[in-house]
């Protein structure tokens, strides 16, 4: 068998991790082949939700589990990790501010990019889903200087996901029978859910469920899908967060074929997003790396939807930046 990967998983306490580890540890991240090593990293207060998962990971007698490793500090529980799925942060709560949410996630996500700087295997491949994802991703890039910019992203497949599921429920095809969907810009309520490049069974998508909709309700149901998830379920997003980090990392490491899908990693200037910002866009996976889709023509209705994400997430950024939280450049 060939030597396992060594995922890293931070958050792995919480309701996330939870719902990823048992999957990751079956092999539905690299496939029936690829052993994995899990090492699961926590703060003291979620360390024990770690060692309960951990218990239960081996009552799975998984096959390709090939070790769990429990550790507190980011030193320990990057060293030598190949893949590292940042998903404890410090989410928003009610009443608090942008600047402490920010300086909050500052504290966790700049030690964690040092750490995967320092001890990180060569091709490590990191996924923030952690909310702020997109700029606590640019926070641990900006923080870990010797590690190539484009292996740091951020999760917006699960609005992908969300996008295409909604779209097949609409229009009673099969999610299989669907492709071109894009998320641009922010995992946020501004993010631009678009269907212009869509097709559903090869006819336009646009034409098939109309305009009106597709441009319309469509993009507010999918953007505000989180909250409508928290009020039926009474809790928020997790199964279907895991299931779509599993999909992100699943794809980087295998490709994507001819489809493409969501991703959001440093900007290269394509479309007109700012150099830098770690912003949705469409991508295909081929030979472990992200390349961004070329040439989609881009019709004013979309280009400020897109310009009104970057914008926010170009504030992000400056609030970061002004805050210390991310080198000068
Ligand atoms: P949770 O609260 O159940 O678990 C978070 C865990 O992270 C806790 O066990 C906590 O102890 C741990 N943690 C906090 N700071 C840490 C640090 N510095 N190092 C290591 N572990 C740390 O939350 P849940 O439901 O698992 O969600 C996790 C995050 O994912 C949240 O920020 C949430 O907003 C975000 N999220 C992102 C989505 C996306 O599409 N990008 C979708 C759904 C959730």
């Amino acid at each position: 068998a060939p030597q396992p990967i060594t995922v890293t998983v931070t958050g792995a306490g919480g309701q996330i991790g939870y719902a990823a580890l048992f999957r990751i540890a079956s092999g539905a991240m690299f496939g029936a082949d690829q052993p994995v090593a899990l090492r699961l990293l926590e703060i003291p207060q979620g360390v024990k939700g770690a060692e309960g998962a951990a218990l239960e990971l081996i009552d799975g007698a998984f096959p390709l589990l090939a070790s769990i490793d429990i550790s507190t500090t980011p030193d320990e529980g990057f060293a030598g990790t190949n893949v590292a799925l940042l998903v404890g942060s410090r989410p928003r709560t009610a009443g608090m501010e942008r600047a402490d949410l920010l300086a909050a996630n500052g504290a966790i996500f700049g030690p964690q990019g040092r750490a995967i700087n320092e001890h990180a295997a060569d091709d490590v491949r990191v996924l923030v889903v952690g909310n702020p994802a997109n700029t606590n991703a640019l926070i641990a890039q900006r923080n870990a200087p010797d590690v190539p910019a484009e292996r740091f992203t951020a999760l917006t497949r699960l609005d992908h996901n969300r996008a295409v599921g909604l779209l097949a429920e609409r229009a009673g095809a099969r999610v299989a029978d669907i492709s071109g969907v894009t998320i641009w810009g922010n995992h946020s309520t501004t993010q631009y859910p678009d269907l212009s490049h869509a097709t559903i069974s090869g006819r336009a998508a646009l034409d098939v469920v109309g305009e009106t909709w597709g441009r319309g309700a469509y993009i507010e149901r999918v953007a505000n899908r989180g909250a409508e998830i928290i009020e039926v379920r009474g809790g928020s997003s997790v199964a279907s967060a895991a299931n779509a980090a599993i999909d992100h990392v699943r794809d980087w490491a295998l490709g994507t074929g001819e489809a493409w899908t969501s991703v959001s990693l440093p900007s290269t200037g394509a479309y007109g997003i700012p150099e830098g910002l770690i912003a949705s866009v469409p991508a295909h996976a081929v030979d472990g790396g992200w390349r961004v889709v070329e040439g989609l023509e881009i019709d004013a209705f979309s280009r400020a939807k897109i310009d009104a994400s970057v914008a926010e997430l170009a504030a992000e950024r400056d609030q970061v930046a002004a805050m210390g939280l991310i080198p000068a450049e």
